[in-house]
């Protein structure tokens, strides 16, 4: 049988603040064997994350970055090739640790979900089913504690987390309001995404004036994905026992040295509110029924799901810094073939 080709997107160079096409490079080496208990995986669809950022570089991270010369880091989802693992089987479609490569390798502990057949399409396991809609639901419903009524803001809400959390929150019978940098992408959280009004906060001179305007009534929930100077507003209008999701910091480009800003701590104290961290690999357990029940409201019609899918694995080394530049329209990934 001829070599099956390996075709990777290595890290070559470490970066500074948003990881550019420069840092990466394509290198075509023989797929590896398959050892005991490992298996064999064809990416499908590759995965392209805000966190990996942190994962290149070396700056406020929970884990160690991607050493130099190694494919980067990434979620994909593919079909096992070759299974010398007794609980996964060749055909099988796997969602987990796959990196950026048209072939992996792997232990079974690099799969974090076995796809489930359903009517939806393949890429959907890395958005809707993928960490983002997972860290909307577990993230919203488990820290948000939602109930019908309440108002909710949500940063970077036209993304592909924001365009699920808006959705949850539609579904939970609260009011959202969500932050986005362009007027096309506001328009569009509107009207697909359950918002029940949208700021540009790129067009803003006044955004603590603006985002009052639009939360008139306060925020019980401030599901929060940039920090920066919008959490810095935002939580100036939270109302008394308001649920502060802190999920990401997209805002803050670099933390060398670390960013300053207004104090918040008299807020947190005199509102009550409750400011909590979220990293969606905690919830690995919840992932299945989580999936489960975000298949059935795209299934019954009450979730949508959008994507930008670039033709290519040559796509690849841009997409981070496209990411960065709000360019995306929903998730972004990267198609293999
Ligand atoms: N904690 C977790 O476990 C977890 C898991 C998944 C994702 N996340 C976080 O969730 C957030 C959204 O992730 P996603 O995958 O859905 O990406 P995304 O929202 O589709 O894309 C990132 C968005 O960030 C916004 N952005 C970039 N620079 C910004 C800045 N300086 N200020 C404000 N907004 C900026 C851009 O939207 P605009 O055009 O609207 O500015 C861009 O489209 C990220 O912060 C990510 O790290 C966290």
């Amino acid at each position: 049988m001829p070599l099956r080709e390996n075709r990777q997107v290595r890290l070559v160079a470490r970066p500074r603040g948003i990881p550019q096409a420069e840092h990466f490079s394509l290198v075509t080496e023989p797929v590896a064997a398959v050892g005991k208990g490992e298996i064999l995986i064809q990416n499908r669809y590759l995965s392209v994350d805000p966190a990996q950022r942190g994962w290149a570089n070396d700056e406020g991270n929970y884990s160690a970055p991607v050493p130099l010369n190694t494919p980067m880091r990434a979620l994909a989802v593919g079909e096992i090739l070759e299974s010398n693992a007794p609980e996964f089987r060749a055909g099988e479609f796997v969602y987990g640790w796959f990196g950026w490569q048209t072939h992996c390798v792997a232990a079974p502990d690099a799969v974090l979900r076995r796809v489930q057949p359903s009517a939806l399409p393949l890429s959907a396991n890395l958005s809707l089913l993928g960490i983002n809609g997972l860290t909307a639901y577990l993230a919203f419903h488990g820290l948000g504690d939602p109930k019908p009524g309440e108002h909710v803001l949500v940063s970077t809400a036209a993304g592909s987390v924001g365009s699920f959390v808006g959705q949850l929150a539609h579904i939970a019978g609260c009011r959202a309001v969500g932050l986005t940098g362009s007027a096309e992408k506001a328009a569009l959280a509107q009207a697909r995404y359950g918002y029940q009004a949208m700021i540009n906060y790129r067009d803003s001179t006044d955004l603590p004036a603006v985002i009052r305007e639009a939360c008139p009534e306060g925020n019980d929930i401030f599901f929060d994905n940039t920090g920066g100077a919008i959490a810095d507003a935002a939580i100036r209008t939270m109302r008394l026992h308001g649920r502060i999701i802190q999920c990401g910091t997209a805002a803050n480009a670099s933390w060398t040295p670390v960013p300053t800003g207004p104090r918040a701590e008299r807020e947190i104290l005199t509102r009550r509110l409750r400011w909590s961290g979220f990293i969606i690999f905690d919830h690995i357990a919840e992932f299945e029924a989580a999936a489960t029940r975000l298949t059935e409201f795209a299934l019954d019609g009450k979730i949508v799901h959008d994507e930008e899918i670039l033709p290519g694995l040559e796509h690849a080394p841009g997409a981070i810094a496209q990411l960065y530049r709000g360019d995306n329209h929903g998730k972004l990934i990267v198609a293999v073939d």
